[in-house]
């Protein structure tokens, strides 16, 4: 066992994924077969921490259940009683922690990248080039270090965005800084935000490293989540590939769960597919097709269905003449 404690924000709303988050934690949304915090703890295992404190909603018994039921590893869970932003969601991780060098990862962020990487130094974070920014958290170097950091800024000062990803050798300065932050009451949007805390530490001289990651894989917005499905599929493969449906034509990568039924239906590629989903007569790709949906006489392309959802196509009869271009709806 190493010694590091891990911290897993994963009490966020997931706004940006409304409606399915109305139902399930975000981190409970599956993506190529299993839940999005399924896929980032099965990064951490070989890093072997100490302890690994997930931080969760209120009420909620999904996210504990799958993970101790899935991995045996050293969880602690921790409540965060109203959702005051990643700066109060880390702070509920203090006493988990106690002064272990810890890592954080975001709950919505699944990586390919050597975490050692981080490991090494005395503070760093993950960062990106992305195109459009806007979305994140974003960082301007210095001497090849964090000298500013800017929540979801307007106008971007650069195109670094944060990965969810922070490591800190010593957590006192961290934990001081959000500590701060709360007594001073020093709210965005009504949130606590994680990057002040950071700019705290830079102010105070602490030397950040910016850590480039190559292979981040979204899961903050529908789109992205597809986006992620596609990737993760990609890199699987034909792994976990349970069925194939009656008089049915899966195109590769798919995941399908067992019990899933699948009818004279084209799948693939890039499909996940639930538990308890049916999907009959229809062609299905590009899609994420959640727990008990069902798809009838469809075409679904690009999108997410959502648990007991139904999509029923009207399956009417086309007399289209010779030569006449026509875009069905
Ligand atoms: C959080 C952080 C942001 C970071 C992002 C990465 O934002 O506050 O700095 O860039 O995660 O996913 P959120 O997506 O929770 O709004």
């Amino acid at each position: 066992m190493s010694h590091l404690g891990i911290v897993i924000p994963a009490a966020g709303e997931g706004q940006r994924l409304r409606p399915h988050t109305l139902v399930r934690p975000k981190v409970m949304l599956e993506v190529a077969g299993k839940p999005i915090i399924g896929h980032i703890v099965d990064r951490l295992k070989e890093l072997k921490p100490e302890v690994i404190c997930v931080v969760v909603p209120p009420h909620d018994r999904t996210i504990k259940d799958y993970l101790q039921a899935n991995f045996s590893l050293n969880f602690e869970f921790v409540v965060q009683p109203l959702p005051k932003g990643l700066a109060d969601a880390v702070l509920c991780a203090e006493a988990a922690i106690r002064n272990l060098p810890m890592l954080v990862l975001l709950g919505d962020t699944i990586l390919d990248v050597d975490l050692k990487a981080l490991l090494n130094e005395e503070s760093a974070i993950g960062v990106k080039e992305v195109a459009d920014p806007r979305r994140f958290g974003v960082v301007k170097l210095q001497d090849g270090f964090v000298r500013e950091v800017i929540e979801k800024p307007l106008q971007p000062v650069s195109n670094l965005a944060i990965v969810g990803v922070y490591f800190f050798a010593e957590p006192g300065p961290v934990f001081a800084a959000l500590h701060r932050l709360i007594r001073e009451k020093r709210m965005v949007k009504n949130e606590f935000q994680f990057t002040d805390a950071l700019q705290i530490m830079a102010d105070a001289g602490r030397k950040i490293k910016p850590i480039e990651i190559a292979n981040w894989y979204d899961c903050g917005t529908p789109q992205a989540l597809i986006e992620t499905n596609r990737a993760l599929l990609k890199a699987l493969g034909r792994q976990g590939v349970a069925v194939s449906g009656e008089h049915s034509l899966l195109i590769f990568p798919v995941h399908i769960a067992r019990d899933a039924v699948i009818e004279n239906s084209i799948i693939g590629p890039f499909v996940s597919v639930s538990s308890g989903a049916r999907i009959i007569n229809s062609v299905v790709a590009d899609a994420l097709v959640y727990e008990n949906a069902v798809i009838e006489k469809a075409v679904v392309s690009q999108g997410i269905v959502g648990e007991n959802a139904e999509v029923r196509g009207k399956g009417e009869m086309v007399n289209i003449g010779p030569g006449e271009r026509v875009v069905l709806g």
